[in-house]
């Protein structure tokens, strides 16, 4: 009984799922927990409400572990955020979320996404290696840290099929 439990509430096979208006407050919250500039619960509603802005969340049993976020214009989309809550990270959970989020988008009709993702992320710069994403630019001290440093940016692009 138990163990049923356990799989229920926190166990079981990953899903990835397209995000509802009932998700806002825990994707703001997982969004808080990964970045300094947290994205609040109103601009997650709004995400959520926006025809052209895609979002899935990742559930493991009744809990939504992750996220990923991407705005589309025409037949391009850019990657605005993709997270996982730190006690998931580091055993691929991500991989499955962010190839169906690209595997949606295709179906979406874009064929070009681009992202920015932070030079020293490198956890995040090899998921997007990964999933087939290579840089195209750098954007010196893009990022304002709370303590006034600067951090450098990279801009990766991916060709879809
Ligand atoms: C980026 C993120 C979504 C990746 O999710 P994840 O499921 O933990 O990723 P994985 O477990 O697949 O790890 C990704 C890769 O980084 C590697 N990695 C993990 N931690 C690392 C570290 N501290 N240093 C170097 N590499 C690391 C892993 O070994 C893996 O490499 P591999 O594919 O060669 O095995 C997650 O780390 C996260 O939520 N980070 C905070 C939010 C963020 O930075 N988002 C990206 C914004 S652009």
């Amino acid at each position: 009984m138990i163990g049923w439990l356990s799989r229920w509430w926190g166990g079981g096979t990953p899903a990835v799922e397209p995000a509802s208006l009932r998700d806002a407050g825990r994707l703001a919250q997982l969004h808080g927990a990964s970045f300094h500039r947290g994205w609040g619960e109103s601009e997650f509603e709004t995400m959520l409400t926006e025809r052209n802005t895609l979002v899935h969340r990742l559930r493991l049993g009744r809990r939504i572990i992750g996220f990923a976020v991407s705005r589309m214009a025409a037949d391009e989309a850019e990657i605005l955020s993709i997270a996982l809550d730190s006690t998931e990270r580091g055993r691929g959970l991500s991989r499955d979320l962010l190839l169906t989020h690209l595997g949606h988008l295709a179906g979406r009709g874009i064929r070009t996404i681009f992202l920015e993702v932070e030079e020293n992320n490198q956890p995040a710069r090899r998921l997007y290696e990964w999933a087939g994403f290579g840089v195209i630019g750098r954007r010196e001290r893009y990022y304002k840290q709370p303590g006034g440093e600067h951090l450098n940016a990279l801009l990766m692009r991916r060709d879809l099929p």
